[in-house]
């Protein structure tokens, strides 16, 4: 019995004597340029509480240059038990562990019902996604480490994975109390990101990424921006709320104002923000761009207006859409890497190249075949990235509240090669990327599109603030009826009502602007021949016996 005892002793010392080998042997090969945060006399000092305690963790060795001279509070998440322990000790430079557990989550909160096809605008509601309750000195640490599980970014399971979103959600909310703690002096934290993906790029921002070391990624968010990112819903089950300008956020109650210094939650100066667009590979939507920016205007708003184009717009295109609001840049398009060549949407991914427009703060991107019928400044308010739904878990790229920033743009560029679209267009593309997107309300995005199935009349609600022009667009068509109805294939996209409706703002334009948006002898040889087929098929509608008074039929354009 003694002897065993002795024997094991033994065995537990030379254990001993190994890990503090390796552990020195580790600080000073690897990490030689880190060594500054551990002086040599500190190194010696520790005492050691159990043998598989490290007192210099990689992730403090990353972090602890941010943190100079001070004795760190750290919160742990999602960590093993094991790995956890050989962390949690209280050396020199570590005041406090705090361990946050998760609870677990219900099975049947799955991304499909946290993003609906469809909902109840009104009413819909969200499932729970469990975040741990915080409360007294727990919710003041200055780094937080957590693991964040990672599958892959090719399997849909990896980025729609709740369980990855719940972690994400879960140290975002303890950054935030954390770094909104009652007096608190500044408003940093650290958070240390352990695993191969990193962390949701929808809630922590490239641009606040201070440092990465193989699968170690050090961030210090930007705290009020986290805040808002957590008080939007869990998914698209429920509309997005719109949020105050920074400094009047609803969320920060007024004694917060006053007990976390005003210098340390720096209010940012005024955001810069503008509606955007992009045309590119051809001219067919020079018109429709005119059109939408006047439909801008109409609205009344005054905000700046970017239109991104490439070598393909004329001169004379420029012109015009200059004309109308748009302040141009010239691009290089960017070629979809699996699109078929000369396919239709063999250059879509050149819409990308918005987020490189970093001159601006937020944008609202629209697409050019879309209009504006109420003024939309309000969706500036919104965080990136929010959209309207399409369909499945996906949102419609047509119009998009986004924030430009060059790392974020280098990331779609790297992750384009990788990553398949399920259309081959941007659309598909940017639904891999942005897979925890917010909902803004469908008449902000409404299609022009009738599902047969539904028997609905080919009209739309009157409450529409924008409107996106599917099928043939407004402006190929006579401006006496939708020539979508000539084409029984298109008869989905056939609106007269919805049709007049950009008409409306075509009228207003100036005549130097409408002369962009004429007929050439192609177009009306296509109208007339379907209308011809129509007329043939007895086409029930009747659109094809319309008689034609568009002034424009007899001015075709010469090309
Ligand atoms: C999950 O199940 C619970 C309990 O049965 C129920 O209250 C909840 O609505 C369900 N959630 C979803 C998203 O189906
Ligand atoms: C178009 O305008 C640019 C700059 O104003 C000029 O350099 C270029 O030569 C013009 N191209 C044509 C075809 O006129
Ligand atoms: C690609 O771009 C073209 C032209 O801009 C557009 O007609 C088409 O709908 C886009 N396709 C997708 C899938 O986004
Ligand atoms: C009209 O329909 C008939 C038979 O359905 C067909 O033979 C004829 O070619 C059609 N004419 C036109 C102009 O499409």
């Amino acid at each position: 019995m003694g002897a065993k005892t002795h024997n094991s002793r033994g065995k537990i010392f030379m254990i001993y004597l190994i890990l503090i080998s390796l552990s020195l042997f580790g600080l000073i090969l690897p990490f030689k340029p880190l060594l500054k945060i551990t002086s040599p006399s500190s190194t010696l000092r520790i005492n050691l509480p159990s043998p598989q305690v490290s007192q210099n963790p990689k992730w403090l060795r990353l972090v602890r240059d941010y943190l100079p001279g001070k004795k760190i509070q750290v919160g742990f998440l999602n960590l093993e038990e094991k790995e956890r322990e050989s962390y949690e000790a209280r050396g020199p430079s570590i005041l406090k562990n705090v361990h946050v557990s998760l609870d677990p989550l219900p099975e049947n909160v799955t991304w499909k019902s946290l993003y609906p096809e469809w909902i109840n605008e009104e009413v819909s509601n969200c499932p729970e996604i469990p975040l741990p309750k915080l409360q007294g000195s727990d919710v003041d640490v200055d780094v937080i480490v957590a693991r964040v599980p990672c599958d892959g970014w090719s399997e849909n399971k990896g980025v729609r994975d709740v369980f990855r979103l719940q972690v994400n959600l879960a140290v975002a909310n303890l950054a935030v109390q954390s770094g909104m703690a009652m007096g608190r002096v500044d408003a940093t934290v650290y958070v240390v990101f352990i695993g191969s993906c990193g962390p949701m790029h929808e809630i922590f921002k490239c641009d606040e990424r201070v440092r990465r070391v193989d699968d170690y990624w050090v961030y210090k968010p930007y705290i009020p921006r986290l805040k808002q990112k957590l008080l939007m819903p869990v998914g698209s089950c429920r509309i997005a709320p719109p949020f105050a300008q920074f400094g009047q956020e609803a969320w920060r109650p007024k004694t917060d104002v006053k007990l976390a210094s005003e210098a340390s939650i720096a209010l940012p100066r005024r955001l810069r923000v503008a509606y955007v667009t992009v045309l590119h590979s051809s001219e067919a939507y020079v018109c429709g761009a005119i059109a939408l920016a006047q439909s801008i205007r109409q609205s009344g708003s005054h905000k700046d207006m970017i239109l991104l184009h490439d070598h393909t717009i004329t001169n004379r295109s420029l012109i015009g859409l200059s004309a109308a609001g748009w302040n141009l840049r010239l691009i290089d398009r960017i070629r979809s890497p699996f699109s078929k060549k000369d396919s239709y949407n063999e250059w879509n991914y050149s819409k990308l190249r918005v987020w490189q427009v970093t001159d601006y703060d937020k944008l609202v991107f629209i697409d050019a075949d879309f209009i504006i019928l109420k003024k939309l400044d309000h969706l500036f308010y919104y965080p990136q990235l929010s959209a309207s739904g399409n369909d499945k878990v996906l949102f419609n790229s047509g119009i998009m509240v986004l924030e430009p920033s060059e790392c974020m743009f280098k990331d779609l560029m790297e992750k384009s090669f990788k990553i398949e679209s399920y259309n081959g267009g941007d659309q598909g593309f940017l639904n891999e990327i942005f897979v925890w997107w917010h909902r803004l309300p469908k008449r902000v995005n409404t299609m022009k599109y009738f599902d047969e199935k539904s028997q609905r009349t080919h009209d739309l609600p009157e409450n529409l603030e924008g409107v996106h022009y599917l099928g043939l667009k407004p402006w190929v068509c006579y401006r006496d009826y939708d020539c979508n109805w000539d084409m029984s294939a298109r008869r989905v996209f056939a609106s007269d009502s919805v049709h007049e409706k950009w008409w409306k703002v075509y009228d207003k334009m100036s005549d130097q602007l409408k002369g962009y948006c004429g007929l050439n002898k192609n177009m009306e040889k296509r109208i007339e021949k379907w209308r011809r087929i129509a007329e043939n098929s007895s086409l029930p509608d009747r659109h094809w016996e319309i008689e034609v008074r568009d002034p424009r039929k007899k001015n075709l354009l010469v090309q």
